[in-house]
């Protein structure tokens, strides 16, 4: 915590120098594609699996990072709705992680006052995953910290799907006339209704693409990718994409 602010400190006085662009300040919402699993474990000679395992541990020390530098948000692409497409016996794995993450990890998360949330498609999850998650989002639901937030099951055009039947589901019943239909009311059918979109987007591993995350979400986030396996994604990394992303000149279509 303190060194992150004498960090912060020492960056502002360096833009109140004039060296740098417009200051931003630590971006309040942080969206993370994890990638590059299965490469790292296939470097070093193991199975996809172990990348994922080292991946889960991985997540405990960038939402640690994450909380002490004053992140508010961390979303993290934990399962796609296309990742159904892999082996089964990945797949299984991965449907386990969760429970054991949380298993490890949330009583340290929650003597931090990190608050565990999840988003994505509940149909579909085997119940023992769903169970975890669910445990964790009401344990800490009083949390005041960070926000970890995980997008399990979670595909982007599914959600937009979703969020237009919900609201043609309230134009048939009459409880909503089609014309009051706009952004704000459709950002509201969406997953993330309570959050702000995310300010900057990290996809580890190299990858150039969205892969279905945040379709909405992302119209004028930051986009950052880095070429490092998320195993190997350090608080420093996250250090280092932020000052990166201070650099930036966010215009959202003005000048
Ligand atoms: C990301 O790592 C984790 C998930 C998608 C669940 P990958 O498993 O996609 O790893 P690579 O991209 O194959 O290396
Ligand atoms: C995106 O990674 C999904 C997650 C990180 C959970 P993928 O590895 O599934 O994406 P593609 O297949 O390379 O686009
Ligand atoms: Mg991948």
């Amino acid at each position: 915590m303190m060194r992150w602010m004498r960090w912060a400190s020492r960056l502002k006085r360096r833009w109140i120098k004039g060296e740098d662009t417009k200051p931003h300040t630590i971006p309040q919402h942080v969206a993370i594609i994890m990638d590059g699993n299965g490469r790292w474990a296939t470097l070093r000679g193991m199975p996809r699996i172990a990348g994922h395992h080292a991946g889960m541990k991985n997540v405990r020390d960038i939402a640690l990072a994450a909380n002490d530098m004053g992140i508010h948000i961390l979303t993290l692409y934990a399962f796609s709705t296309e990742n159904w497409r892999r082996p089964k016996d990945e797949v299984e794995f991965l449907m386990g992680l969760p429970e054991e993450f949380l298993h490890i990890y949330l009583d340290e998360l929650a003597e931090k006052n990190v608050q565990v949330r999840w988003m994505g498609k509940s149909n579909g999850l085997p119940p023992h995953t769903r169970r975890a998650v669910d445990e964790a989002a009401e344990k800490t639901a009083q949390n005041t910290g960070l926000i970890l937030n995980f997008a399990l099951n979670y595909g982007g055009r599914h959600e937009l799907v979703q969020a237009a039947r919900k609201l043609a589901e309230k134009v048939a019943r009459g409880t909503l006339k089609s014309e009051d239909i706009d952004e704000a009311r459709f950002s509201e059918e969406l997953y993330t209704a309570d959050l702000p979109d995310p300010d900057l987007l990290i996809r580890t591993s190299g990858e150039m693409r969205l892969s279905n995350f945040l379709l909405w979400q992302l119209a004028y986030t930051e986009l950052i990718f880095v070429e490092r396996y998320w195993p190997d994604f350090t608080p420093e990394d996250l250090k280092q994409a932020i000052l990166t992303y201070q650099t930036r000149k966010r215009r959202f279509g003005a000048l």
